[in-house]
């Protein structure tokens, strides 16, 4: 009785893609900050977590969304808070991605945010507020050569956000995009590559996405990106946006002052493309 009385008390939390890297920092650090965190994966079975609970979620179907988000509310009665954060990398060079490859990028790191949000917010609605928590990306701000579609669905959650973070205000309901730099997490690792192969983009792509492999492998600790995001939802009115690490603080700066043809050169030098 007592234990169900505290665990009503408790704010719950949905977290997206937390059987690794940021999903997983932050679902461990909200649970030991008194948070009831449900954690999502495609495979909860073998990716186990420790102070959550882990639940089956595909963010690309409608029916496992539905699912996830009304057996979470069945059990807990509300939904405090949304961390949409699963995603993954698509590299290759855009004329070498096909439709379906960029759709399947979309599916996941876009529309899977989306049909997410669309299931909450009546729920938020209905119990008086709630808190949008969505990882976006510095390549949400400036775009990463060989990787068109990995930024482009950055840019589009970027428009969305922004967007419905004026819709939904008046409900009591906050939108705030996380926009992190480079951190050590198993995206590289786990990224796709298009399947397509245009001989003359070789040599550059391979140099891309080996620069893009070393600043991910030499990021910044994960950890930082889950206190931004507690910071987040213990705040009285969350921001639209936080950079988080030093380049996502850095690099949209020098966008913004320096002319767009040395800014240019700049990104096609780090990532050794032809001049
Ligand atoms: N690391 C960085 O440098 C960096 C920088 C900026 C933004 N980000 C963004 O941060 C977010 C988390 O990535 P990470 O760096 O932590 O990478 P990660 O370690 O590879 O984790 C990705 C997570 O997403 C989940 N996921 C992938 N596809 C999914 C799908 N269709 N349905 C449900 N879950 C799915 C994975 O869960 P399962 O495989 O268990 O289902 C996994 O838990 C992504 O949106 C990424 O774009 C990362």
């Amino acid at each position: 009785m007592c234990a169900e009385k505290e665990s009503s008390k408790q704010k719950v939390v949905l977290i997206t893609g937390a059987s690794s890297g940021f999903g997983r920092e932050t679902a461990t650090l909200l649970a030991k900050s008194g948070y009831r965190v449900f954690g999502t994966s495609r495979n909860p079975e073998r990716n186990r977590a420790w102070g959550y609970e882990m639940i089956p979620l595909d963010v690309r179907s409608d029916n496992s969304v539905r699912a996830c988000v009304q057996g979470l509310m069945e059990r807990t009665g509300r939904l405090d808070v949304l961390v949409s954060n699963a995603g993954y990398e698509l590299a290759g060079a855009v004329e070498e991605t096909s439709i379906d490859e960029a759709r399947d990028q979309f599916e996941t790191n876009f529309f899977g945010t989306v049909r997410l949000v669309k299931t909450a917010l009546p729920m938020m609605r209905k119990q008086g507020g709630g808190r949008i928590v969505l990882v976006s990306s510095l390549a949400g701000l400036i775009a990463i050569p060989f990787h068109g579609f990995y930024s482009a669905s950055k840019y589009a959650l970027e428009g969305y956000a922004e967007a419905l973070r004026h819709e939904v205000k008046g409900f009591n309901i906050s939108v705030s995009l996380v926009e992190p730099g480079f951190f050590r997490t198993n995206l590289a690792s786990s990224a796709r590559s298009s399947a397509d192969v245009i001989d003359v983009y070789s040599g550059m792509r391979g140099r891309a996405r080996r620069m893009f492999e070393e600043f991910v492998q030499a990021g910044d600790d994960p950890g930082i990106v889950a206190t931004v995001i507690l910071s987040i939802i213990e705040s009285r009115s969350p921001r639209l946006r936080y950079r988080v690490g030093k380049d996502a603080k850095r690099l949209p700066r020098i966008k913004a002052i320096v002319p767009q043809d040395a800014f240019e050169a700049g990104v096609r030098r780090n990532f050794h493309l032809d001049r």
